[in-house]
């Protein structure tokens, strides 16, 4: 779906659904597939664009990517090979930054760059760490934001201590670390999303782990097989609408609860939601299991310090339901927020705000007084799209006035089936 759209739909959610499958979990398969010395077979990647753009990059990196009854095989090269063109990685900052670690080390001269949003975000939390480990690059406006230009090279490992949990930045640290001398160490300031270190250990390459820092040696992964659960990221947008809409019950079924995603179930809780998880299992390195959340009266909470990493893609649609619930709802410590596919504080709260929320901005965060009804709004999606989503949800709080969103075609970077999804919950899971 491209171009301007109006949202106009009515609760409550019912239904049962399944989102596909998970972004973060979803590039990490190609790109170490790409590195491995044998085949992967990978089960349910998510079809959208930020990973269509990993797909291209590992097949001008060398590996041959095919689709075989429903999965895709990814078959890597002997060595990873000089890209012959600039690599495009569109919306994606999981993409741009986890392959600037691993062209860090491929010889030859590579060129990543994107779309307006990705050229506007930080580049320099991956180059610097990359440089002390021998790492040759140089990106546009000082080092601040790409394209990045990387000449690959030999490296060596080194002891990281990061000001940012960024789990992007993490990885980028990590897979370079597989090419170095040595050994390479990353600490975090609090736990970012682990997929990286389970995926690589599932794949047999040896990672030892201490509270906050792991430390990789040089190796190549395995290859294998990975069944990508879906993206609790996804499911968030309903399970959000679900428990602020009495009358609503969403089960979204399949979806990834590695405790380093679980922010928002522990939050929705907080807030009194009606929430209940079943069939929990283990699959590939990576719990899943079928989230169901009914509606009901939510209280106000407060989100801060080490869960933030734990949900930070997340607070988007959370500051939606935040104008839902009773009390002033307070988000602190999400300054990464800020650079995110757009400064999500700013835009989500000046497009709340105009939706008639009672929002008070911070620097690295808000706080939203509720309950509101919201009312009928016009939003610019920025290219970003958990700000679409979320806007989108937010309608769903305005007894049957309208959200007009200007561009919807972000969505189709991670979620391409959501407004279809939302329909089907909105008549209840009937036809
Ligand atoms: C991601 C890490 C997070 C997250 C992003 C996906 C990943 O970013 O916001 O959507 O797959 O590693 P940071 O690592 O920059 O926090």
């Amino acid at each position: 779906m491209t171009g301007p759209i109006t949202c106009k739909r009515r609760g409550p959610l019912i239904g049962s659904i399944e989102v596909p499958g998970d972004k973060s979990i979803s590039h990490r398969a190609l790109l170490f597939a790409a590195l491995a010395t044998g085949p992967t077979r990978v089960r349910n990647i998510l079809d959208a664009e930020d990973v269509h753009a990993t797909r291209g990059a590992v097949e001008m990196l060398g590996a041959r990517v095919t689709e075989e009854a429903g999965e895709l095989r990814i078959e890597p090269p002997e060595k990873l090979v000089e890209p012959a063109d600039v690599i495009d990685c569109g919306n994606s900052g999981t993409s741009l930054r986890l392959l600037t670690g691993v062209l860090s080390a491929v010889p030859g001269l590579s060129v990543l760059t994107g779309d307006a949003s990705l050229r506007r975000r930080p580049v320099r939390r991956v180059l610097d760490p990359l440089r002390r480990m021998g790492g040759n690059f140089t990106a546009r406006d000082n080092d601040r934001v790409p394209p990045v230009v990387i000449r690959g090279g030999p490296l060596r490992g080194v002891r990281h201590v990061l000001e940012v949990a960024s789990a992007q930045v993490k990885s980028a640290i990590v897979l370079a670390g597989l090419f170095a001398e040595g050994e390479t160490s990353v600490v975090e300031p609090a736990a970012s999303r682990d997929h990286t270190e389970r995926m690589l250990a599932e794949m047999g390459v040896p990672l030892r782990i201490s509270g906050l820092e792991v430390t990789v040696t040089p190796g190549r992964p395995k290859g294998g097989t990975v069944d990508v659960p879906g993206d609790l990221s996804s499911a968030a947008f309903f399970l959000c609408g679900a428990a602020g809409l009495p009358g609503s019950t969403v089960t979204t079924c399949n979806i990834g609860l590695n405790p380093t995603r679980t922010g928002l179930i522990d939050v929705l809780q907080a807030m009194g939601a009606d929430l209940r998880i079943d069939n929990v299992r283990q699959s590939a390195g990576e719990p899943r299991g079928d989230v169901t959340v009914r509606g009901g009266a939510l209280r106000a909470t407060e989100i801060a310090g080490p869960i933030i990493p734990r949900l930070i893609d997340e607070l988007p649609v959370l500051m939606v339901l935040a104008t839902q619930a009773r009390g002033r709802t307070v988000i602190r410590d999400a300054r990464e927020l800020r650079v995110k596919e757009s400064d999500r504080l700013a835009v989500m709260g000046a497009a709340l705000t105009a939706a008639g929320a009672k929002v008070e901005l911070f620097e690295d965060g808000c706080a939203i007084e509720g309950p509101t009804r919201l009312h009928q709004v016009s939003v610019e999606t920025r290219l970003d799209h958990r700000i679409a989503m979320s806007m989108a949800i937010s309608q769903l709080f305005m007894n049957g006035e309208e959200v007009r969103l200007d561009d919807v075609s972000c969505i189709a970077t991670s979620f391409p089936p959501f407004f279809g999804l939302l329909d089907e919950l909105c008549r209840g899971g009937g036809a």
